[in-house]
């Protein structure tokens, strides 16, 4: 069966762009089985330094997956630093990777061109990322459109890697990029991001989120006006993500025809966001509620993870030589 593999990245709150963008569809994968998700606490360590906030993000987005459907029965959910393993692979991977690689990344390109000073972590993180993905055999990586580059670099590592060792030593992956997934527009109709202050949280303070969405700016025509371009209005378009199609539908013909005030239709969205998440926010609590079960969750996960990844591991000490 074709293994599907992704990483999670513990940075922050999560809005309802990730869910719909990423969380919604590796939840569904899980239909199919065989899917392996890790939190990647290593990667955080290139730009995140303090180790209150790595631990705290990391609960969280094990807390919020868990909550949101993450069934750990089906899927293989671990934390990346508890396959320790995964270090040593990045060193063997290191070791056939070129530096020009890595020099053309446009992550690294990008991180350190917003000031934030290069470490060797931050110019190796796509290399740690091909020994994720590499480790575990994985057929297929999900990710966003922005991710295309380094799964790009997990093939050739791989591609180099086999030549040099061997053929059948690593299976090279195929990137699964999400480009069908529609974006989801902010409070400001921009991408909704983290880094534009526009979103909606998935979890979080209902007041504050009431009141976030009741402030979506709308333009001045009075409710009575006919409105044809209502498959354009914000809410419209967020309504169509958290009510039932039908209501949705309803919403718009009534804002196309006249009578529906911007108030009433921004009060329907927060009601239908916030029962979207009901029931996923009641689970996140009973999970806060029982660390315990959660850290059990994760060992679990790592060893499931560790047995695979002790296999791959074999295989690539011996093709080159280190056994
Ligand atoms: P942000 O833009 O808030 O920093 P990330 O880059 O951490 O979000 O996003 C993690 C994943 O969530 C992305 O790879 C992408 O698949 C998805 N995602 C983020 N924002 C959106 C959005 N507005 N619409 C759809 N998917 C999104
Ligand atoms: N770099 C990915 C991101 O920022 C997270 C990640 C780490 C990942 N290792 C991975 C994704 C392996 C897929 C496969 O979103």
């Amino acid at each position: 069966m074709a293994r599907t593999l992704t990483g999670i990245t513990p940075s922050g709150t999560l809005h309802i762009g990730n869910y719909f963008g990423a969380m919604r569809p590796a939840i569904e994968a899980q239909k199919a089985g065989d899917c392996f998700y890790f939190i990647a606490n290593y990667h955080s360590m290139t730009t995140v330094t303090d180790a209150t906030e790595r631990r705290a993000h990391t609960l969280g987005i094990a807390l919020d997956w868990l909550a949101c459907g993450l069934d750990p029965k089906v899927s293989v959910f671990w934390r990346q630093s508890d396959v320790p393993e995964v270090t040593e692979l990045t060193w063997m991977l290191g070791s056939v990777t070129p530096m020009g690689l890595l020099e053309r990344a446009h992550s690294y390109k990008d991180k350190t061109a917003k000031g934030i000073s290069p470490n060797f972590g931050l110019f190796a993180y796509p290399v740690l990322m091909a020994a994720d993905i590499l480790l575990y055999d994985t057929h297929r990586v999900p990710v966003g459109k922005d991710q295309k580059q380094h799964l790009e670099m997990t093939r050739d590592i791989a591609i180099k890697f086999n030549e040099t060792y061997g053929a059948d030593t690593l299976v090279v992956p195929e990137p699964v990029i999400r480009e069908d997934v529609a974006v989801v527009p902010g409070l400001d109709g921009q991408k909704m991001s983290k880094s534009y202050g526009n979103t909606i949280e998935i979890f979080g303070d209902e007041k504050a989120l009431r009141k976030k969405i009741m402030g979506i700016k709308m333009d001045s025509r009075t409710p009575a006006e006919p409105k044809p371009d209502a498959d354009q209005n914000l809410a419209i378009q967020l309504l169509k993500l958290v009510a039932p199609a039908e209501v949705a539908a309803d919403f718009e013909n009534r804002l196309r025809a006249g009578g529906l005030g911007y108030g009433d239709l921004k009060k329907a969205l927060f009601e239908h966001y916030w029962n979207y998440f009901a029931a996923a926010r009641t689970r996140r609590a009973e999970l806060a509620a029982n660390l315990d079960h959660v850290e059990a969750v994760l060992r679990d996960g790592a060893q499931r993870a560790r047995a695979v990844a002790s296999v791959v591991l074999q295989r690539s000490r011996k093709a080159s030589g280190l056994e």
